[in-house]
């Protein structure tokens, strides 16, 4: 059976230019040029596959990323993000996609891809890898001057009591090591409890974080407790706090200074002893600078500073990471190829640790058991390939754009066809046909 691809995109010409490729390439499609469009045939329909845009007429085709994963784990979703958009597509892997293509997109690489995450998904149906890797999942450090440093700081931070902001790009491991220094602190017995900042705005995060009594607004319908009363005895952790609505931040200084609160709506002062620890990825100092984040409360925050380096500045750390992932997957003391290890250590990881366990889960499943090889790992291998793309001025159609593409990885390997395909993260065999096709145009 063909497998089927929902195509979610608002341009008639890029749903026609993906419709032909891929209806070409022995795939199913359904087309949708809105989120509500794509809801309704999800609801419908089973797919195997789907093909996302970001930008939507009525939203942001990432939040249906959460949507549709929550309800099918092992569904293949790709999404497509603009050039250079990669915070975007960071964060699309974050709410659970499987790859991102940047605009232009190449249709060699969609083709790939799109295979590559059906199989998986396909794969993910029978193998339990995904969830034992969530339950095994620990903790490593690495061996690198900068993570030994992060190591003895995280150590100093689970033996005294005071405030850590943690620092560091998206994926890095701000929210493991949260809990590993929770865990190893004195009130490990007691609860961890974490708010996102980012998710709830104005007074909902004030409501969540101090609780409120009942009438205090039109839907508080009984007494609440607040999270910062969860967290009596334990730690809390402030995620995104560099996201915290400014009006939030003013009265959440008073909780640390006075170790109290009122629940919104309440006159009563209550009192909770909480240990806490921020997360931001972005940079407060720069924040303060600029007026979005209050001095006075970074100046409380900033007690133990922690920035943790992202994974492309501490390439010597890539090898411990791969072995500590397929160790939790059950594959200890696995051998990797060389050429396998050096395009993992040469990529550059924009979402660092988490996207580095991702390509190895999905590597894993792909290789069946058999040694892992450049072709398990689409948009890992072909990263240097992608970096060495001319720009297009987004004049080119998608099919002179994979042409050129070929061209020139098939120049930078000196005509070897194997290395090529290698790069590309597809078959010879493809390849040959593709350059075949070319010059029978
Ligand atoms: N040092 C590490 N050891 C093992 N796993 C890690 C490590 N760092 C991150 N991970 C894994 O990577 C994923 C992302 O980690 P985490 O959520 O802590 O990142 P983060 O820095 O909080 O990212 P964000 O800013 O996007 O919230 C998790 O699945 C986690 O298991
Ligand atoms: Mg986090």
């Amino acid at each position: 059976m063909k497998p089927t691809v929902l195509l979610v995109d608002d341009e008639p010409s890029v749903l026609f230019g993906y419709r032909k490729f891929l209806e070409k390439a022995g795939y199913g499609t359904s087309e949708a040029a809105t989120l509500k469009e794509a809801r309704a045939l999800f609801e419908a329909e089973r797919f195997d596959a789907i093909l996302l845009d970001k930008n939507l007429p009525d939203g942001n085709g990432l939040d249906f990323v959460p949507e549709v994963r929550a309800e099918y784990p092992d569904i293949a979703i790709v999404v497509i993000t603009g050039a250079g958009d990669v915070p975007e597509a960071v964060d699309a892997l974050k709410k659970g996609a499987d790859n991102f293509l940047t605009k232009p997109v190449d249709m060699g690489e969609l083709d790939v891809f799109l295979r590559k995450s059906i199989e998986v998904g396909g794969l993910r149906r029978v193998d339990m890898t995904r969830k034992r890797l969530e339950k095994k999942s620990s903790m490593h450090f690495g061996e690198s001057p900068a993570a030994k440093e992060t190591m003895e700081y995280a150590q100093l931070a689970a033996e005294n009591d005071s405030t850590v902001l943690l620092q560091g790009e998206t994926g890095v491991g701000k929210g493991v090591l949260a809990h590993w220094i929770h865990e190893r602190s004195a009130r490990a017995s007691e609860s961890f409890v974490e708010v996102n900042c980012s998710s709830l705005r104005g007074d909902l995060l004030a409501s969540e974080l101090f609780g409120h009594a009942k009438g205090a607004f039109t839907s508080a319908v009984c007494d609440r407790e607040g999270l910062v009363e969860v967290a009596d005895r334990g730690t809390l952790l402030l995620d995104e706090i560099g996201d915290m609505d400014i009006s939030v931040q003013a009265q959440f200084l008073k909780v640390i200074e006075e170790k109290s609160y009122r629940r919104v709506g309440e006159v009563k002062v209550r009192h909770s002893d909480f240990r806490l620890i921020c997360a931001t990825n972005r940079d407060l100092q720069r924040e303060v600078g600029e007026g979005r984040f209050r001095n006075d409360l970074f100046f409380r925050i900033n007690v133990l500073p922690m920035t943790i380096v992202p994974l492309n500045r501490r390439n010597s750390d890539i090898p411990g990471y791969v072995r500590h992932f397929l160790a939790n997957m059950g594959h200890e003391g696995m051998e990797i190829d060389p050429a396998v290890m050096g395009a993992l250590v040469a990529y550059r990881w924009p979402g660092n640790i988490r996207e580095l366990k991702n390509v190895l889960e999905r590597a894993v499943l792909l290789a069946r058991g058999k040694p892992i090889s450049l072709e398990h790992m689409p948009g890992v291998s072909g990263a240097p390939a992608a970096a060495a793309r001319p720009d297009t001025g987004g004049t080119m159609s998608l099919q002179e754009v994979e042409e050129e593409h070929i061209a020139s990885i098939v120049d930078q390997c000196g005509g070897d066809v194997q290395k090529a395909s290698e790069l590309l993260g597809i078959s010879r065999a493809t390849l040959y046909r593709k350059i075949k096709d070319r010059k029978g145009d």
